[in-house]
């Protein structure tokens, strides 16, 4: 049975960060199938962080990017590459941090809660791009530096296992 980390108001954003990466790592230390780590991945981060409403992946199919395992509530299918935050950063092949997604033309609203929301590209260890960690909160800029740290480590993580 999980257990959630043991979180108090005096939790740094790193602990938070170590705290969650440590039970990634267990998670996924005996199981090799893609889409159980990154189901297991998604429920670990919604249910871990603070004031998100959408985790979830996005994997890399011909141009498009085709919606993988989630949490949150029903979302769009299919981004081609180079569209909205997610397509974005998969094209880049780096991290979109985006503040207010009123504000990035091309945002793709799939829950109208969403007001900010961090993309991260998942580069397997031969650096093949393989998707994307799409997480989106209700509140205007939620994602920091250290959030964008601490998401990419994990990233890396699970990337290496798909
Ligand atoms: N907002 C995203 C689309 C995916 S949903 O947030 C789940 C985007 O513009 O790429």
């Amino acid at each position: 049975m999980w257990t959630a980390p043991p979180l108090n108001d005096s939790t740094s954003k790193a602990e938070l960060y170590s705290l969650i990466d440590a039970q990634l790592r267990a998670l996924l230390e005996h199981e090799s199938d893609a889409i159980a780590n990154m189901a297991n991945c998604a429920a670990l981060l919604f249910h871990t962080l603070p004031d998100v409403n959408w985790v979830g992946f996005y994997l890399l199919k011909g141009t498009d990017l085709v919606v993988g395992p989630f949490q949150g509530q029903p979302a769009c299918v299919r981004i081609p590459l180079g569209h909205g935050v997610c397509g974005t950063a998969a094209e880049r092949r780096a991290t979109v941090r985006v503040a207010n997604v009123d504000e990035f033309q091309g945002h793709i609203a799939c829950d109208s809660a969403s007001r900010s929301e961090i993309v991260i590209p998942l580069i397997n260890p031969s650096g093949t791009l393989v998707g994307v960690l799409d997480i989106d909160s209700p509140h205007l800029d939620r994602f920091e530096t250290e959030d964008e740290v601490g998401l990419e480590k994990i990233a890396t993580r699970l990337a290496a296992k798909l």
